[in-house]
């Protein structure tokens, strides 16, 4: 927890687009976020969110998945390199990867991730297909901590979308990122600013 006016340093990790990393670089840009990003951090070489860094000066770490014997130790050497930049948050904006319990007990209660489903429904992989074949009506975004589960730890906030007759992946997709943009870095605000509160799987808001 960061609660002194020093920015907290964030490691944003992520295997794709990086929009929602784009949004965090521009809210800190235009302080509306007391952070620092201090990496971001990559298992996918090609990600265009790279990209995004690297045009704003921050340092990118690519960390492939191959070369490791599993998850844990994968997990290690990115503990390591998370240390290394001082990390306070860790800040996973489509990092596509389950973590172990070597990362998740480096940083209790400090890993942050956004799902594109309103947990517990529809964890994992292509949560906006799984939605849409089950039929729901509505669905939306859950930003919560990490643990060892798939997309099991503790809520933090969620948005809710409507579901329409006509969604196609894509377009449920879209409708659920501009609640995304809005609600992951409102997640990280709270945590900056010392409002959460974590109780079991329980997580308070503080006023
Ligand atoms: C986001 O929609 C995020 O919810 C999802 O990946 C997308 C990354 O988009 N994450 C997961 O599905 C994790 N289970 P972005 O690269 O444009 O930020």
């Amino acid at each position: 927890m960061n609660t002194s006016k020093n920015p907290c340093v964030l490691a944003v990790l992520v295997s794709g687009n990086g929009s929602n990393l784009q949004v965090f670089i521009d809210k800190i840009e235009s302080g509306e976020l007391n952070a620092h990003i201090a990496c971001v951090i990559s298992n996918n070489p090609d990600a265009f969110a790279l990209s995004r860094a690297t045009r704003h000066n921050i340092p990118v770490v690519v960390h492939e998945n191959r070369g490791f014997k599993g998850r844990r130790e994968y997990d290690a050497a990115l503990v390591k390199i998370l240390n290394d930049y001082g990390v306070e948050l860790v800040v996973l904006a489509g990092f596509m990867r389950i973590l172990s319990d070597v990362m998740v007990s480096a940083f209790p209660n400090a890993i942050m991730n956004i799902h594109p489903a309103l947990l517990p429904s529809f964890p994992g992989l292509h949560a906006q297909q799984q939605a849409l074949e089950y039929g729901v009506k509505f669905s939306g975004c859950t930003a919560h901590f990490v643990d060892c589960g798939t997309d099991t730890g503790p809520i933090i906030l969620q948005a809710v979308v409507p579901v329409e007759p006509c969604d196609t992946e894509e377009i449920l997709s879209a409708r659920i990122q501009v609640e995304e943009h809005r609600l992951f870095p409102e997640a990280v605000r709270l945590y900056i600013d010392g409002r959460i509160v974590v109780e079991g799987r329980l997580v308070r808001i503080q006023s």
